[in-house]
């Protein structure tokens, strides 16, 4: 495991082919979070600009839950986004975001699936996952922050017994190790090819299907979280808007634009 290295601009240089998405890389030591950091500075610098922290000391997960992120042992960064979309479409961008991590694992030979919208699965258990923020005016996007957390050498003390059975570390799966700085460049790569033609013409064909080609939840019996109630349904498909596709158990079909969404019957992450 390289944890050595800082993940900044010059050590990934070399395996970057981009033109705009992580040309500007700002790194700290650490930072409560970079999602938080990204906020303050979005309005003051390019689309494409990356933040990334070694540590974060209050990370942030969805649905207010933390994100655990010592120093050394995990990629916390975010990016900061300006497409010209009305709010409903950010959701999108996480699929972005998730298709990107997936393939940059493929690059690197580890196969990972999506757990839609914005989860990284290996063997049942998350490995990575996105928390997509944004900031509005007059109903357009000033702004979209696309957090991403990989976990790549977390140990076991660092963890609740809870997250230990459901999170899991690259560590875990690449026998010859893996290199921070080559795969965040593979991921910051494969983030610009797959929102240029969003960004330009809306088409977000490309992601949605990854995440089809590797759903982890499309075919299965799932719970679907709303609010405070949860519904059980099926997975049928991931919508050309990139929307879950759902027959609930009465028979009734939804289309989720979001959401917190479980596999049924199974133990670990899920
Ligand atoms: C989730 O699955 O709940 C989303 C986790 C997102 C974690 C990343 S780590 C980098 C960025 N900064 C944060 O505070 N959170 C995101």
């Amino acid at each position: 495991m390289d944890g050595s290295e800082a993940l900044n601009y010059r050590s990934i240089e070399a395996y970057l082919d981009t033109n705009f998405v992580g040309r500007n890389i700002r790194h700290y030591n650490s930072l409560s979070s970079t999602n938080v950091k990204a906020k303050e500075i979005a309005m003051d610098v390019e689309e494409g600009t990356v933040i990334i922290a070694e540590e974060q000391t209050a990370g942030r997960g969805r649905l207010g839950r933390n994100w655990i992120s010592p120093k050394g042992r995990g990629i916390w960064m975010s990016l900061i986004l300006k497409p010209v979309i009305p709010p409903a479409k950010v959701a999108r961008i996480t699929l972005i975001g998730a298709a990107a991590v997936n393939k940059a694992l493929g690059d690197m030979g580890i196969e990972s699936h999506i757990k839609w919208p914005n989860d990284i699965i290996i063997d049942n258990r998350k490995v990575s996952g996105i928390l997509t923020e944004m900031s509005c005016e007059r109903n357009m996007v000033s702004y979209v922050i696309m957090g991403i957390g990989i976990n790549l050498d977390l140990k076991d003390e660092e963890l609740s017994e809870e997250l230990a059975h459901k999170a899991i570390s690259l560590r875990e799966v690449a026998e010859q190790g893996i290199d921070r700085k080559i795969l965040l460049a593979y991921i910051l790569n494969h983030l610009e090819k797959l929102y240029i033609p969003f960004k330009m013409d809306g088409d977000i064909s490309g992601p949605i299907e990854i995440a089809r080609r590797n759903s982890i939840l499309i075919g299965r019996d799932v719970w679907i979280r709303e609010r405070d109630m949860r519904k059980k349904a099926r997975v049928l498909d991931i919508d050309d808007e990139g929307r879950l596709m759902v027959q609930y158990d009465d028979g009734g079909m939804g289309r989720l634009a979001s959401g917190e969404i479980s596999i049924r019957g199974l133990e670990g992450y899920f």
